[in-house]
C-alpha cells in the first residue's frame, strides 16, 4: 500500500538536500565550533552560513538569529527572556488559541504570580483588535500573538497586531511555526520584535529552531550555561544582558 503523507503542518520529512549537506558533520567536520582550533573554526563558519540563510528567509539580520532546539523552546524563551529583564512588569498578553507551547506557560505564569490576559476569538477564529488595544497596559511585559493557527489555518494580522502593540509601548513576539516558508516575511521592515520558528515543519530535522531576537532589544537568556548563540542561549549573567551594547551596536 502506498502512503500518502498529508499532514505537513505537524512535521515535515526532512529533505535529500538537507540530510546531504548535514552529513558531512556528523562524520568529518565534528568539532566544537566554539573551540579555537581551526577544526571546530570550520564548522563555526557552516553555522554561520546557516544563520545567514535562515535570516535570508525571514529578510532580518544574520545576528538576530538565536539557534534553538525546536519551536517550543523558542516560545519559552522569548517569552521569559523578556519577562526576566523586565521584572517590574507583571502582565503579559497572550490569545486562547495558542500552541501549548505559549498557552501552557500562560498558564504557568499566572498560577506563578503573573497577569495575563488571554484574548478570544471569534467564530472564525479571529482576534477582535479593539480588545487587543484595551488589553496592552502600561506594566505589559509582552504580547505574543501567533501569526499562523496550527488548528485552523486563520492567519492574524501580525503587522496591524504590532502596530497597536507598539502604540502601547510594549513588545511583541509570535510564533511563526506554521508560518515561516509559506508567508514572505520582511522582519527589517516589520513591526515584530521577536519570532519564533521551527525546523522540522520546513523540511529540516526535528530538534532545530530559531528565535528572532530583533536588535536592540534586551533579552535575559533562558537556557543558562556556556557562551554560545552571542550569550544569548546558554551564558551566565546575573542581570539581563544587552548584547547590542556588549557588541557596541
Ligand atoms: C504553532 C506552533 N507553535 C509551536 C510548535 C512547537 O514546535 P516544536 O515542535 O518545534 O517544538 C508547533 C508544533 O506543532 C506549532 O504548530
Amino acid at each position: 500500500m502506498k502512503i500518502v503523507y498529508a499532514d505537513n503542518n505537524a512535521t515535515t520529512r526532512v529533505a535529500p538536500e538537507v540530510v546531504d549537506a548535514m552529513l558531512p558533520y556528523f562524520t568529518e567536520y565534528y568539532g566544537n565550533p566554539s573551540s579555537m582550533h581551526t577544526f571546530g573554526g570550520q564548522v563555526a563558519k557552516a553555522l554561520d552560513t546557516a544563520r545567514q540563510q535562515v535570516s535570508g528567509l525571514i529578510g532580518s539580520d544574520p545576528a538576530e538569529i538565536v539557534f534553538t532546539s525546536c519551536g517550543t523552546e523558542s516560545d519559552n524563551a522569548a517569552i521569559w527572556g523578556i519577562l526576566r529583564s523586565n521584572p517590574r512588569k507583571r502582565h503579559i498578553v497572550t490569545t486562547r488559541v495558542e500552541h501549548p507551547a505559549v498557552y501552557n506557560l500562560g498558564k504557568y505564569l499566572a498560577q506563578s504570580g503573573y497577569h495575563v490576559t488571554e484574548l478570544g476569538v471569534d467564530s472564525y477564529g479571529m482576534l477582535d483588535l479593539n480588545e487587543l488595544t484595551d488589553a496592552v497596559r502600561e506594566d505589559t511585559a509582552i504580547v505574543s500573538i501567533m501569526h499562523a493557527n496550527n488548528e485552523t489555518g486563520v492567519i492574524f494580522p501580525i503587522e496591524e497586531i504590532g502596530h497597536i502593540v507598539k502604540s502601547k509601548g510594549s513588545i511583541l513576539h509570535t510564533d511563526a511555526v506554521q508560518a515561516v516558508g509559506k508567508i514572505p516575511m520582511n522582519l527589517s521592515k516589520s513591526t515584530i520584535d521577536l519570532l519564533t520558528l521551527s525546523g522540522h515543519k520546513l523540511h529540516a530535522p526535528k530538534g532545530v529552531g530559531a528565535l528572532f531576537v530583533r536588535k536592540g532589544i534586551t533579552f535575559t537568556p533562558f537556557i543558562v550555561g556556556g557562551h554560545q548563540e552571542k550569550n544569548r542561549r546558554g551564558g551566565h549573567r546575573e542581570r539581563p544582558f544587552d548584547y547590542w551594547s556588549w557588541q557596541g551596536m
